[in-house]
């Protein structure tokens, strides 16, 4: 079907469109005719295996990407797509506008996406009140946390705590980002001092709030896909020495390569095909270098079923999409989950 109306949706602006597509999840979402509507037409009927990861239980592989529900609107309607797992957010202690529009750019003859939106949201408040109420059986939701734009990057740790301590109770799992390229300063947080002591402090968070909710409340970190392999082996072995519980691999890339449409110039995080390849490979890297241990959740390219097996086969357990539903639609997840994946 989504073939048929994107034309339609495509004369919107990237922005427009995305917010028009969360209304729509989430009035349809929030009633319980039009989600069981939503069901009908799109939830897998059958699934593969569950996936016991991060002490949570996944009805399937497949999870809405950082960025998409940003203030936790649309979760609701996500979720009778058939996505196993949703990250809200990136979430920031106080609202902030983000940057200038327009910051999302379509590249349709890359099935690519260059954005540069830096954190728009209504702020931690807005977002815990959207978490109320029934959830979903089996969906798990995540949050992911990022520091405010005007915060400066020695205090960035204070965000980052806050946000553990306001969403620990109501989040499944936590992802700590310091990899989008559109905060100024923020992947500088990867540099090995700050990423040391910024993980103690989480990993010290997370014992803390862990007791008081008396669960394990899973915290993983998302990094960008420009580290080289000495940066991404220091940051596994922080990873790794703080107990935390896994990896997103990747954010979007600043990298250019190959990309000919004249839109490269603009400035931000590139997604979607042209970022599939290397993200995969960091994933086999990692897979490699952590020998299995380190859960790893893939983020980068997935179009299709394929491109999802391809990320179970490189050594991920889950898989997130993103710019694939732009240029997909709301099929994609059930496709994919419907397909039979490996794993
Ligand atoms: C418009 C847009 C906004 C995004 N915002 C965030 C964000 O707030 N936090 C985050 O961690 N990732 C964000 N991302 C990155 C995605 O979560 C994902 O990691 C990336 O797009 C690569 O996956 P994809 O190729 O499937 O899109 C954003 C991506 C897009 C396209």
């Amino acid at each position: 079907m989504y073939p048929l109306y994107r034309p339609i949706v495509f004369l919107l602006s990237p922005e427009s469109a995305h917010h028009l597509t969360v209304t729509m999840l989430k009035l349809a979402g929030n009633l319980a005719p039009t989600r069981a509507l939503i069901k009908a037409l799109y939830y897998p009927k059958v699934n593969g295996p569950a996936i016991d990861l991060l002490g949570l239980h996944f009805a399937n592989p497949i999870g809405m990407a950082a960025g998409y529900d940003k203030d936790g609107e649309g979760w609701r309607g996500l979720a009778a797509l058939g996505f196993g797992h949703i990250e809200l957010g990136t979430v920031t202690v106080n609202p902030q506008d983000g940057n200038a529009k327009p910051r999302i750019f379509r590249i349709p003859e890359e099935r690519a996406v260059i954005n540069r939106c830096g954190f728009p949201n209504y702020g931690a408040e807005y977002m815990l009140k959207r978490m109320n109420g029934k959830r979903p059986k089996d969906l798990v939701l995540g949050v992911s946390i990022g520091k405010n734009k005007t915060t400066p990057l020695e205090n960035a740790e204070d965000d980052y705590l806050k946000l553990i301590d306001l969403f620990a109770e109501k989040s499944d799992y936590l992802a700590v980002n310091v990899s989008s390229p559109n905060t100024p300063g923020l992947r500088e947080l990867q540099e090995k001092g700050r990423f040391d002591r910024l993980l103690r402090a989480v990993a010290a968070k997370k014992a803390e709030v862990s007791q008081k909710y008396q669960k394990n409340m899973p915290i993983v970190v998302k990094l960008a896909p420009e580290l080289n392999d000495d940066e991404l082996d220091e940051c596994l072995d922080v990873i790794l020495d703080t107990g935390l519980d896994g990896v997103i691999i990747s954010n979007t890339s600043l990298n250019r390569h190959g990309l000919k449409s004249p839109k490269a110039s603009e400035f931000g995080g590139l997604s979607g095909v042209p970022i599939m390849a290397h993200s995969t490979q960091l994933i086999r890297n990692v897979a490699r270098r952590t020998e299995g241990k380190l859960p790893i959740i893939a983020s980068g390219g997935v179009m299709n079923v394929a491109d999802a097996q391809e990320k179970l086969d490189a050594g991920a357990k889950l898989v997130q999409l993103y710019t694939g539903m732009i240029f997909e639609g709301p099929e994609l997840p059930g496709k994919i989950i419907r397909s039979g994946l490996r794993y």
